[in-house]
């Protein structure tokens, strides 16, 4: 939430709320989270409280997609992923899904520059196989510019599930126990870890999900297992640095204990 409690977390003009600079001064940069995952929600309630059409909420959630690849790659958060387009949202309208894949087209050739600029590594999660060609060249495209740069790494989540990622990673497990090339008691976590989508990267430290909703909806299951989540009412395309930056810091404030306890707690 934006409103802080504590008379020393106080924002200089007193209205309890920080200013970006006052936030970027108080952020550890040695603590920042490795992984930041975020549902972008709300743009249909943002466009329908203006009197517009849904799809005009999407596409103002576009700026504050960039503000929020901007920011995140600026601070040197190692992994970015963004909820864009579920296993469920195939359930829209189709007019709002097309408009949906004409976006990510859109979002790939107007911020490619940018990104490799930034250095940003894109990628895709979920089954892209059955986007509409534009889009699966759109990303081929942007895969092939960005594939060289060494910096954060975007996962566009595109007709992700966290469920049905699950079921693909079990599948192919059962193939290598069926073809003996994996044993039955080689199974473990870092396993399964390390068949699915976000293999190789590490779980999201921070979960940031806006629009007054407190639900996961099928999203990185597996992986948020110890995430922080954060919450703010603020619809998606009203997002902008100054939440990421709060919802960072007060994720440093949390007490992350993993199951344990603090040294020399009870
Ligand atoms: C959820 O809001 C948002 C989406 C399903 C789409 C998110 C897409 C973008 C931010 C822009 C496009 C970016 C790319 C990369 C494709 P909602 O429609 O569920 O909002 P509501 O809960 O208010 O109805």
């Amino acid at each position: 939430m934006l409103r802080i409690r504590g008379k020393n977390k106080q924002g200089k003009d007193g209205s309890g709320e920080l200013s970006e600079s006052e936030l970027m001064a108080r952020i550890d940069m040695t603590g920042l989270p490795r992984h930041i995952a975020i549902i972008m929600d709300g743009n249909g309630r943002w466009a329908r409280a203006r009197g517009m059409p849904r799809t005009f909420g999407h596409r103002y959630g576009m700026d504050s997609l960039r503000e929020a690849v901007r920011t995140s790659a600026e601070l040197g958060i190692k992994v970015l992923t963004v909820y864009a387009f579920s296993t469920e949202n195939w359930k829209r309208p189709p007019e709002e899904v097309n408009v949906l894949m004409g976006l990510l087209v859109e979002y790939v050739h107007k911020e490619i520059d940018e990104l490799c600029a930034n250095n940003v590594v894109v990628r895709a999660i979920g089954d892209i196989s059955r986007l509409p060609d534009s889009a699966r060249e759109a990303l081929r495209y942007a895969f092939e510019r960005s594939r060289n740069n060494t910096g954060m790494v975007l996962n566009i989540a595109l007709n992700y599930g966290g469920r049905s990622e699950l079921v693909r990673a079990a599948r192919q497990i059962a193939e290598k126990v069926r073809d003996g090339r994996v044993q039955l008691e080689g199974i473990d976590e870092r396993l399964v870890g390390d068949h699915l989508y976000t293999a190789g990267q590490p779980d999201p430290d921070l979960l940031i999900r806006p629009a007054g909703d407190y639900r996961v909806s099928n999203f990185l299951l597996w992986q948020m297992a110890y995430a922080e989540f954060w919450f703010c009412p603020t619809y998606w395309p009203d997002f902008r640095r100054r939440h990421l930056l709060q919802a960072i810091y007060d994720f440093q404030q949390r007490d992350r204990r993993f199951g344990g306890i603090k040294e020399g707690g009870k």
